[in-house]
């Protein structure tokens, strides 16, 4: 049985691969009704153009309802410490990040933890997400465990580090291979959910760990590889002090095969021009985080260059170094980093990021990111204005851009009225 929605809907119809051609693929229907199935889209139309209206429609007029959010980058066990003040990355993991990564030796905290986390994400419209657990399995367990039952598409991982930390968060490369492996075998592919191999990144992987990720990438091709790259300058230091073998940062994940078209490198903000060359010659993914950027003063992501360079890119919240689970937020904190750098980040290319093109960085994008009939049926419905100041700045908005611009600027977690996951609703306001 067939279940039709009646409201206003964008979405974008297909890739990009020039910030020009977004606007071209960008669908704005005013009134129309979409056709769910089975949690598939079957259709989306103009309501005027339907010769016979269902029986039975969900009216949802007034509404603005787009594709659901994708998180290219967060991490869930740093839920309980977003917003720690006064520190930059290296510190910051040290004094915060470490002791909060601790407590998920217990099983019982990382599903009560596992829980709040996905209502977080689905109480700001993302239904899809690139997702750090923390080294102990029983984190990631736990996680997928409660995206089963909420049948997201999620992609997440263990981290997999053996120094330069806690002895509590180390394990041995061995023991990092074999945890990593059982997780792959148990969880991978199963339902939509898919396993990320997450070195947390170069600093804490000896050579003998980053050898056993390459074993691991071998053993399964089609896993994702998910690791943070290239972030704050102390650390783009530091790499190259304990890799001196190796020609710079990316040199040490991609001579340990560890780039590629399933590869998503969070940050890279400090680049030299053979590491942008590199990301593109391996077809490799950035994440985009802009509240954590510009949060730990990590610095400016040239987003200009990532579409000169053709590489993809899709936004991550970085949750806890970032300070929202909130994607339009997000967005218009994006729009600032590029002010800062003279990019005028359209709110077509914002919203495309957000959705189709996210889902294209994780190499989902023949699964969700916009309405084509046979994608999954994740999407938000979002109430175009929440506040006097909301309703006031949209009825003085000319077209839907400026409306979707408004939304990056003023919009915030009130503005999602519902998110639906595989064809049902899972959350309301
Ligand atoms: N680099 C290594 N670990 C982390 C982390 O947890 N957060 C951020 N933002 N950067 C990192
Ligand atoms: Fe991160």
């Amino acid at each position: 049985t067939q279940t039709a929605i009646r409201a206003s809907f964008f979405d974008f119809s297909d890739i990009a691969h020039q910030p020009e051609a977004i606007m071209a693929q960008a669908r704005y229907i005013e009134d129309g009704v979409l056709l769910l199935e089975a949690g598939r889209i079957v259709a989306l139309h103009p309501w005027a153009s339907l010769a016979s209206p269902p029986a039975e429609v969900i009216d949802l007029r007034g509404r603005l309802i787009v594709p659901g959010f994708v998180d290219t980058h967060i991490h869930y066990p740093q839920t309980e410490m977003i917003g720690a003040y006064g520190e930059q990355l290296l510190q910051w993991l040290d004094q915060y990040t470490f002791p909060v990564e601790s407590q998920y030796h217990c099983a019982d905290h990382a599903a009560a933890m596992s829980a709040f986390f996905l209502q977080q994400l689905l109480a700001n419209g993302t239904t899809s997400a690139l997702v750090f657990g923390t080294v102990h399995p029983q984190s990631v367990e736990a996680l997928f465990s409660a995206a089963e039952a909420l049948e997201m598409r999620l992609i997440a991982g263990k981290v997999m580090m053996d120094r330069h930390a806690p002895d509590a968060l180390l394990e041995t490369p061995e023991q990092s291979y074999a945890d990593t492996q059982a997780l792959i075998e148990r969880w991978h592919g199963r339902g939509r959910l898919s396993y990320a191999l997450t070195p947390r990144f170069a600093p804490t992987s000896s050579p003998a760990l980053l050898e056993k990720v390459q074993q691991l990438r071998q053993r399964y091709p089609d896993v994702w590889l998910h690791t943070h790259l290239s972030e704050n300058p102390e650390e783009v230091a530091w790499v190259k002090a304990l890799f001196p073998q190796h020609d710079g940062y990316l040199d040490v994940y991609h001579r340990h095969q560890l780039t590629g078209r399933r590869s998503l490198f969070a940050h890279c903000l400090h680049l030299e021009e053979k590491e942008w060359q590199c990301l593109h010659d391996t077809d490799s993914a950035i994440a985009f985080c802009p509240t954590s950027n510009l949060f730990l003063g990590s610095g400016l992501f040239n987003l200009k260059r990532s579409w000169q360079q053709g590489v993809r890119i899709g936004i991550g919240t970085d949750v806890g170094a970032g300070t929202t689970f909130n994607m339009l937020q997000t967005l218009g904190e994006a729009y600032k980093v590029g002010q800062l750098q003279q990019y005028r980040l359209s709110a077509a290319e914002a919203f495309y990021h957000a959705t189709l093109g996210g889902a294209h960085a994780l190499d989902l994008h023949h699964h969700i990111g916009n309405f084509a009939p046979g994608k999954e049926a994740d999407f938000v419905v979002l109430d175009p204005a929440v506040s006097p100041l909301q309703r006031l700045r949209i009825d003085n908005s000319k077209d839907i851009w400026e409306r979707l611009f408004v939304l990056m600027t003023l919009g915030d977690d009130r503005n999602i009225a519902q998110t639906w996951v595989n064809g049902r609703a899972v959350w309301q306001r």
